[in-house]
Formats: C-alpha cells, sequence, structure tokens
C-alpha cells in the first residue's frame, strides 16, 4: 500500500486573493471553488428564502384556480402557479450545490427558522388579486431579480435567467387580466381599485427595509449577490408601475406620489414599516396558515418521497 505523503497547509489567504480576484473581474464563482464561509451561509439564506418564497407563493393564487371565471382564465392561471413551483425547484437546487438539502431547506421553513417574501403573508381576497399580484408583486420580483441574473455565484445567476423570462410573461398576464376588468363593469374596476389600494404598500416593502436599515447590504454588494439597494430597486419600481397606472386607468394610493423633475423619478411616501416587521415576525394575516398549509402538504406528501427513493435504489440494483 502506498502511503500517500500528508497535503501540504491550505494557505487561506491565498484561496481568499484568488476568491476576491473572480468576484474583482465580475467573473463566476462555481460550486466546486473555495469560498469563505459567510459568503457560502449568508448565498444559502437569500437563496432558501428565495426558493421558499416561490412555493409559498403559489397559495395566495391558488386559492382561486378553482374559482377562476372561465377555462382560459383557469389554464393561465394553473400554469402560472406551476411555472412557481418551478422557480422553488430551480432554486432549491442551486442551493444544494453549496452543500444543504432540499429537505433541511423545507424543514427549516415548516418549522419557521427560514423566512419567506412577506407579501405572501397578506391574504387574497378577490379575483382582482390574481391580476393584481401579476401586474405588481411579479414585477417588483423582476426589478429584484433580474439584477441578479449577474450575481456572482454561478448556479443562482442561471437559476435566475430562466426564471426572470418567466416572471415578466407572469407579469403581463397580470395587466392584461386588470386592463380587462377596468374595460368591464363599474363593479370590476372598483375590484381593481380596492385590490390595489391593498397590495401597492405590501409591493413596496417587497425590497425590503430602507438602506439605513438594510446592515447586510454593504457586503452583499461587495460580494456581487447583490447588485443595487433597496432603495434604489424600490425607486425603479415606482418609476416602472406610475405609466403602468395611468395606462390601466387606477390610482395608486399614494398622495405623496410627485414627478421630481430634478432627480428625473417620483417622490414617494414610505410604507408602515412597523406593519413590515411584524410581518416578518410572523404576525401578518396569514402567516401561520400558509406555514400550517405547507407543513401539512409536506407530510402528506411523505409517501411520495419514500416511493420515489425505494423506486430510484431498485432502477441501482437494476443497473
Ligand atoms: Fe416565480
Ligand atoms: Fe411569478
Amino acid at each position: 500500500m502506498t502511503v500517500l505523503p500528508p497535503a501540504p497547509p491550505v494557505d487561506e489567504s491565498e484561496l481568499l486573493a484568488g476568491f476576491d480576484a473572480t468576484i474583482a473581474r465580475n467573473d463566476r464563482i462555481e460550486p466546486r471553488d473555495w469560498m469563505p464561509e459567510r459568503y457560502r451561509s449568508t448565498l444559502v439564506r437569500q437563496i432558501a428564502q428565495h426558493a421558499h418564497s416561490e412555493i409559498i407563493g403559489m397559495q395566495p393564487e391558488g386559492s382561486w384556480i378553482a374559482r377562476a371565471p372561465s377555462l382560459r382564465r383557469k389554464a393561465t392561471l394553473l400554469a402560472k402557479v406551476q411555472d412557481e413551483a418551478g422557480h422553488g425547484l430551480y432554486l432549491y437546487s442551486a442551493c444544494e450545490t453549496l452543500g444543504v438539502s432540499r429537505q433541511e431547506l423545507t424543514e427549516k421553513l415548516v418549522a419557521g427558522t427560514q423566512k419567506y417574501s412577506s407579501i405572501f403573508n397578506y391574504p387574497t381576497l378577490s379575483y382582482a388579486d390574481v391580476g393584481t399580484i401579476g401586474w405588481l408583486v411579479d414585477g417588483a420580483a423582476i426589478c429584484n431579480q433580474v439584477p441578479l441574473c449577474r450575481t456572482s455565484f454561478g448556479p443562482y445567476g442561471r437559476a435566475m435567467i430562466r426564471v426572470c423570462k418567466e416572471e415578466s410573461f407572469h407579469q403581463r398576464q397580470g395587466f392584461e387580466l386588470l386592463s380587462t376588468m377596468m374595460r368591464g363593469t363599474d363593479a370590476q374596476r372598483a375590484m381593481v381599485q380596492e385590490s390595489v389600494d391593498r397590495f401597492w404598500w405590501p409591493a413596496l416593502m417587497m425590497f425590503g427595509p430602507p438602506d439605513a436599515d438594510s446592515p447586510n447590504t454593504e457586503q452583499s454588494m461587495a460580494w456581487g449577490i447583490k447588485r443595487d439597494t433597496n432603495d434604489e430597486l424600490r425607486q425603479k419600481f415606482v418609476d416602472m408601475s406610475v405609466p403602468q397606472a395611468a395606462a390601466l386607468g387606477v390610482t395608486l394610493p399614494d398622495p405623496g406620489l410627485v414627478w421630481n423633475e430634478s432627480k428625473g423619478g417620483h417622490d414617494f411616501g414610505q410604507p408602515d414599516w412597523d406593519e413590515f416587521y411584524a410581518v416578518v415576525k410572523g404576525s401578518g394575516p396569514c402567516n401561520a396558515q400558509r406555514t400550517a398549509h405547507r407543513r401539512r402538504a409536506h407530510e402528506e406528501g411523505a409517501w411520495v418521497r419514500d416511493a420515489a427513493t425505494a423506486f430510484a435504489r431498485s432502477q441501482q440494483e437494476v443497473s
């Protein structure tokens, strides 16, 4: 038996210099590359939170599939909700390349130790909410996610390219639904306005707290896993939404919303940040319901996972 000489001690500062140089060149870090532990754990948190949001985000709209007003609307909504499941799966796979399993991540989600976007803790009270979620929530998601196509971690950036293509389709279907309703009856127009009134502020919260209260932003931007600050993205979203609201004929519920010529963007009011933190901490209108539903689905799906594992094992034995 040949005894190999012990491996030379790894010089971490050399590895770190290589990592920093890759980031500085705007190249991608791949799963087999050395990375600082904090980079890895920050990415796991960010990608897991994103994956959980896709999966939990199926619930508010999913509850309208059986009540959609026509076969066409039902098929569209069903396809959209299925897309979100797909997004969750790409993202869990990207996260698995960092050495955590999907099982582990799901357990953390149902135990409440990992978060998902607070927007999904708001209820969908009318069918117009399906359109508003497509327009505003998928619209905000696009603002957040397009820059992530250039994120420094390869598997995440590549997953985001496909996710973003589908999100932009989701946004357009939401806008099309709302514009159809706005050309309908007074009751339909009122339903759209009421829905926009409820979702506008929570949509602004999707970009996270103001930059001054976002301590992780600086490090995440230095690592190239965040490309714009929360406030920059929020501004972009507002500027994008104002002309779309005008085209629809809906009013955005912010008396402070006004064009500012000197900055070349809109001034706008701040969401209720106390409400944001309360929802993030678990006191939103639907937090308990969303997590309980996901937990139940996970438990009821145990036999499917067992059967799939047993089948995969039997195939290995055959080959
Ligand atoms: Fe999605
Ligand atoms: Fe979407």
